[in-house]
């Protein structure tokens, strides 16, 4: 079971971490790491068939696909996915269904055009903060530089922003308890300062953090709530709280170095303050609203498994401290047994 007191999670997450660097892990009758990873910068693309004919039956799967920290590249077939090519618009819904994601936050766009027999999707996502209701994530090129990176990293510390700003309205119409909305005014202010040091480094590496986009909602119910709360607090925070810790403890960088270790500790009590908020909306919640929670979150668990087994460009590991592929793959796991032990 995870502790909602920071300093005791703190604790965890730094062992998990220290956990996460060189042992090797046994997953699924095969060990993660090793040979089969170690070529972590390289992009991990399975070789795509371009120069290949269309086969007779339209295969519906993906046909290759790239992942970045931040972006995935999937290739279908155009007979899989009629319609979907350069300059039309792609429902968020279709998005996440051919990005292969559970979440609604994913974006995508296409690159091929109309007479091409297939489709390049550019899809958007990161592990990084709180990501609010309504957030519009504008789309990337895959790119694993340091600039386009760190920007997108500001970018979704920016995004938190707003998240906390929503969520503590959200806790007052509720009648939370005033520690609860304390913390997400607490929260709120550091996120700004994240925001800022990630702008600071991402222009230090030639990058261009943008402005995230929030379309506003009306206020949720406290199912809504538990059910954002679940995913974005206690599993997609948590876990970005993990990485600034590898960060902070393992970059080369002494600026990232610096910032990550403060933001870490940030991270880690805003992963804490989810924790708490999780166990009080248990409280006032009935049984129905629990199971859908609970299911929810095995869901997502399983969203960021598929996130996180990507491979990691060498500049990111060496100089930005973010773990590879297998020591991402180890974090999770340390966080899935403790958050389903929950
Ligand atoms: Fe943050
Ligand atoms: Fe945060």
């Amino acid at each position: 079971m995870l502790p909602v007191r920071p300093l005791a999670l703190r604790a965890i997450f730094r062992s998990l971490v220290l956990g996460s660097l060189g042992v090797p892990l046994v997953a699924c009758g095969g060990q993660v790491g090793g040979d089969h990873v170690g070529n972590d910068g390289g992009n991990d693309t399975k070789e795509s068939p371009k120069d290949a004919d269309v086969p007779d039956a339209c295969v519906t799967s993906p046909i290759s696909s790239t992942a970045g920290p931040c972006d995935v590249i999937v290739e279908y077939y155009a007979c899989a996915v009629p319609g979907v090519h350069t300059g039309v618009s792609i429902p968020g819904a279709t998005c996440t269904s051919l990005c292969g994601f559970d979440s609604g936050y994913v974006n995508c766009y296409a690159t091929n055009a109309e007479s091409d027999p297939h489709v390049v999707l550019h899809c958007t996502t990161c592990v990084t903060g709180r990501r609010p209701a309504g957030y519009v994530l504008e789309v990337g090129d895959g790119s694993q530089e340091l600039g386009a990176v760190f920007a997108r990293i500001a970018e979704l510390e920016a995004a938190s922003i707003d998240a906390f700003a929503i969520l503590e309205r959200e806790l007052v119409l509720h009648g939370a308890p005033t520690a609860l909305v304390a913390s997400a005014r607490r929260s709120r202010r550091e996120e700004i300062q994240h925001a800022r040091a990630m702008r600071r480094v991402a222009k230090r590496f030639g990058g261009s953090p943008r402005i995230p986009k929030v379309a506003p909602r009306p206020p949720r119910d406290l199912r809504a709530l538990a059910l954002d709360n679940a995913i974005e607090g206690c599993i997609r925070e948590a876990f970005g709280a993990l990485v600034a810790t590898h960060q902070a403890m393992t970059a080369k960088d002494e600026t990232i170095r610096v910032e990550m270790a403060r933001i870490a500790e940030d991270e880690t009590r805003h992963a804490a303050f989810s924790l708490a908020l999780a166990a009080w909306l248990d409280g006032v919640m009935d049984d129905s609203a629990r199971a859908e929670v609970d299911a929810a979150r095995r869901r997502a668990l399983t969203e960021l498994e598929r996130e996180v087994d990507a491979p990691v460009a060498p500049a990111l590991v060496a100089l930005a401290g973010f773990p590879d592929r297998a020591a991402s793959l180890r974090l999770f796991t340390g966080l899935r047994e403790a958050l389903l032990a929950s």
